[in-house]
């Protein structure tokens, strides 16, 4: 009787979970979004949006999965645990949906398996900071160690791990989810009480444009970027080996044995980190060059040839096999090209497939790493009365 009555309350409040949620995806952006397509094609669909229920936290913070559909079969899943893109799906040459970015299926596993930082929001200090620390104003810094003698995308309780406050903005030709993260002086061991807002914009031109702001009350470093890993065939699919890449970029700066840069700005010209011609990732990537050796791949930051203000072309993407193009735009003066070198068959992606190494590239916009302790290096410092506040374009097409 009474496990009559415990699974009948079970079904109540699986149909009543079931129609709040339903109401919940109508109310926003006055669309319900695009009909479902199957995994062949594009049936049509609009722009709106959708939000539902993706789990919780370990301490039980509820985290929620926003769906942002376009009317060109652009589909964008952003979940509100380190603001991260878990689907990207878009149309290949045929017409055909696949998603394009490496994630997981469920929120357990962005917790449990955070060291790639699969799609995530990167901050507060996107890439490295030597031997965790940096001095600013005569004050030195320590911040926690994370990956060998230094600190990586922000610490291990970095912004990838935080749940962002999310709202749900856009306009006649957009759609799009804002959201907002408080880290408070001290956090991670950087200065100063930090506003961080993050737009995630998608328009009707199949274009994702990511928008950081920031401000602090006390001087401090910042560097923000999104950690997607793409592959235009699909995650899943196998290295990106063919994919060919054109990086609009004269120079890198190498690295030490543990990543950081040594400080120069060495020019690609005559190495295997020339891709202003279009190149495929595989062509050059086991080359006998010293800094393919220190990365295991490219894991390196492109010095870009930008225009002097706004948006300046970053990168180019080509995938032969399905025809996707991805183009970066950026206001940023680097991109961090990781080749997913350390990718090591260990993780189940999205559609239940091991990742192996390089099953997936970041092109990850930024300033350079460890530019707190580089003074030659663009500032990323942040002072009180001021705005951190970039732009980052990724937009999608098809070659035939
Ligand atoms: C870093 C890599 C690191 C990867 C995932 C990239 O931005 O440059 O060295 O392995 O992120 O953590």
């Amino acid at each position: 009787m009474n496990r009559i009555s415990a699974a009948r309350r079970g079904i109540l409040a699986t149909v009543l979970l079931t129609s709040m949620a339903l109401v919940t995806s109508m109310t926003l952006a006055g669309a319900a979004g695009a009909p479902e397509s199957n995994s062949n094609g594009c049936t049509g669909g609009q722009l709106g949006i959708t939000k539902r229920p993706f789990g919780a936290t370990p301490d039980g913070t509820a985290v929620d999965v926003y769906r942002l559909t376009n009317s060109h079969c652009m589909r964008v899943k952003i979940i509100t645990y380190g603001g991260i893109v878990q689907s990207l799906k878009i149309p290949d040459r045929d017409g055909r949906l696949r998603n394009v970015v490496l994630g997981f299926d469920n929120l357990q596993d962005y917790v449990v398996n955070n060291s790639p930082y699969f799609g995530a929001i990167i901050g507060r200090y996107a890439n490295r900071i030597a031997d965790g620390q940096f001095t600013l104003d005569g004050v030195t810094y320590e911040l926690p160690k994370n990956n060998g003698p230094n600190t990586l995308h922000g610490g291990p309780m970095g912004f990838h791990t935080k749940v962002w406050r999310a709202r749900v903005v856009g306009g006649q030709d957009s759609v799009g989810l804002k959201l907002r993260y408080t880290s408070p002086d001290g956090e991670e061991g950087f200065p100063g009480r930090l506003e961080t807002a993050v737009k995630y914009l998608l328009t009707e031109d199949n274009t994702l444009r990511i928008r950081y702001r920031a401000t602090t009350d006390e001087p401090t470093v910042v560097n923000l970027t999104n950690h997607s890993y793409f592959n235009l065939s699909g995650e899943g699919s196998g290295a990106i080996y063919d994919h060919v890449l054109e990086l609009n970029a004269d120079a890198y700066t190498p690295v030490d044995p543990t990543l950081i840069p040594t400080g120069e700005i060495a020019p690609v010209a005559g190495t295997p980190f020339d891709f202003r011609s279009p190149t495929s990732i595989g062509a050059r990537i086991r080359s006998n060059h010293p800094q393919i050796a220190v990365g295991r791949g490219y894991d390196h930051n492109y010095v870009l040839n930008q225009p002097p203000s706004g948006l300046g072309h970053a990168a180019s993407v080509f995938d032969p096999h399905s025809g996707r193009v991805l183009e970066i735009l950026t206001t940023e003066p680097g991109v961090q090209f990781y080749s997913g070198n350390f990718l090591d068959g260990t993780l189940i992606g999205t559609s239940g497939r091991f990742y192996r190494q390089s099953d997936g590239f970041a092109l990850e916009t930024q300033h350079y790493p460890d530019s707190p302790n580089q003074p030659s290096f663009p500032s990323t410092v942040l002072r009180p009365g001021e705005e951190y506040d970039t732009t980052t374009v990724f937009r999608f097409s098809v070659r035939g």
